[in-house]
């Protein structure tokens, strides 16, 4: 099968891609390497994808309609997975219009060039921060979504909401596949994981936020990639919600206390408050990705830790962070 895969050069996109091409198929791969992070690490996770023949990479932005087009009009595309975004909760606080731009009109083009294209299928990168405030744990994909807490999660709930669109008037499969705190080698550096592991190893001081009892159901990269991999092959339906989560939830000082034992250097902490945006425990019920998907992840925390930590000392070793 010959893929697109938008936001390549990211940490899912870039381990995607290599599962992609590993597994036989062509990854055509779209990245504008935003500067949310550096663009030398971005190039440097689609080291392996680029040494392999059946990978092709543009460097075009899905907020230009007409360069996406010119990229999917003559791929022989099979399918869409979507994963380009503005991503973070408390960066959308200060960016709403960036992030609406990029998420929700970038998404609408993405569908637009599947239509046009005759792209049947379209994988969507969602997240676990829809559900807001949803007080029932574990969330469900049946819960509702109306009451999302900051512009990023809003912009995923519109990015779904748009993905049902489709697939109801086009017959386009949209399956909107929500993400549970993802990590491992190469997360992007404003999430917890790769923070704290910098700032233990480099012994500077580690700002947490809130009292330590905040919980996140953190899911390892390659159980994700395994659950994308299963969305593409499923065919039973032309528009799906599933939670890509652990089911298993890590509280914040827990995290900690991990990633001391990983690492082994004393955390340096200085508390600070609840930050706005942030909920207080994400969950997720797993059970309708397992047995529609067969998704089962199984990577251990102390083990996904690790192979971070790994990952961040060779770049280190590179001189790229
Ligand atoms: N990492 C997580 O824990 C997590 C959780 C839930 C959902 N998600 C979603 O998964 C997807 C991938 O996340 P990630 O953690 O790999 O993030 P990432 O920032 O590492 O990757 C996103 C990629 O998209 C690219 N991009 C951004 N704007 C673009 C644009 N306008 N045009 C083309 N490319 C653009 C960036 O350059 C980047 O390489 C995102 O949609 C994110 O919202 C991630």
């Amino acid at each position: 099968m010959n893929y697109l895969i938008t936001g390549v050069a990211g940490f899912i996109g870039s381990h995607l891609a290599e599962r992609l091409l590993s597994n036989g198929h062509s990854v055509i791969g779209i990245d504008s390497f935003d500067g949310f992070y550096a663009k030398a690490i971005k190039e440097n996770n689609l080291s392996a994808a680029k040494s392999h023949q059946s990978f092709t990479l543009y460097e075009c932005d899905i907020e230009n309609y007409q360069d996406v087009l010119k990229v999917a009009k003559d791929g022989g595309i099979d399918g869409i997975i979507h994963l380009a975004a503005k991503a973070g909760v408390r960066p959308s606080i200060i960016d709403p219009i960036g992030y609406q731009n990029v998420n929700v009109g970038g998404t609408q083009n993405m569908l637009e060039i599947a239509r046009h294209c005759g792209i049947q299928k379209f994988i969507y990168g969602s997240s676990s921060s829809v559900y807001g405030i949803n007080p029932n744990c574990p969330w469900q994909e049946s819960d509702h979504v109306l009451q999302p807490i900051s512009p990023y999660a809003s912009s995923k709930v519109s990015g779904e909401l748009l993905g049902h669109v489709y697939a109801e008037l086009f017959g386009i499969q949209f399956l909107a596949l929500r993400f549970f705190t993802v990590y491992g080698p190469r997360q992007r550096p404003d999430l917890a994981i790769h923070k704290f592991v910098a700032k233990m190893i480099k012994g500077e001081v580690i700002p947490v936020y809130g009292d330590g009892s905040t919980a996140r159901d953190y899911t390892y990269v390659d159980d994700i990639i395994s659950g994308i991999v299963a969305a593409l092959k499923y065919s039973a339906s032309l528009y799906e919600v599933f939670n890509l989560g652990n089911q298993r939830t890590v509280q914040l000082s827990q995290l900690i206390s991990v990633i001391e034992e990983v690492v082994g250097k004393e955390p340096i902490i200085d508390r600070q408050g609840q930050q706005p945006g942030d909920v207080k425990i994400t969950n997720a019920d797993i059970t309708k990705a397992r047995k529609l998907l067969g998704y089962e992840p199984n990577t251990k925390i102390e083990y996904g830790i690790l192979q971070f930590k790994l990952w961040y000392l060779e770049m280190m070793k590179q001189g790229l962070v």
